[in-house]
């Protein structure tokens, strides 16, 4: 009886932490389309495209991880086209920004 009681919990933990974590795809549309298009291909003024952006294609995953959970403001911005700065994304948590990064690399570019 203990096993099964055991069993069980184990269980609900597993189906809790995969019902909370949000993939990449999840996230994207949720959080971000609204500054860089449900495609990535940008927004005027608001945010610069993904898709085929150099940093995304190129950077590393530690500065792109670095970007998306610090957004950019002030001097660490790099755009005068995009007048506002990109807010910082504390609420996700490194496997949410992990995910993300793999699908702002993959998906987003084909
Ligand atoms: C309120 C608008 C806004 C939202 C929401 C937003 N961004 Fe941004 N993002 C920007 C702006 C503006 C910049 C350019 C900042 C600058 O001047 O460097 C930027 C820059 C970036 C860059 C760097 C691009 C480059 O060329 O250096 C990445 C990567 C990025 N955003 C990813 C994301 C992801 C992923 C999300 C969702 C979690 C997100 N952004 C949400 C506005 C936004």
């Amino acid at each position: 009886m203990k096993k099964l009681v055991v069993a069980v919990s184990v269980l609900s933990l597993f189906g809790a932490t995969s019902a909370m974590a949000k993939t990449g795809a999840e996230i994207f549309k949720a959080t971000c389309t609204a500054c860089h298009g449900a495609a990535g291909e940008g927004k005027k003024a608001l945010g610069p495209a993904l898709k085929g952006n150099e940093f995304v294609v190129k950077g590393s995953d530690a500065d792109i991880s670095a970007t998306i959970k610090d957004g950019r403001t002030g001097a660490a911005k790099k755009y005068k086209e995009f007048p506002s700065p990109m807010p910082a994304q504390k609420a996700l948590t490194d496997a949410e920004i992990a995910d993300l990064v793999s699908y702002i690399k993959g998906d987003i570019q084909k």
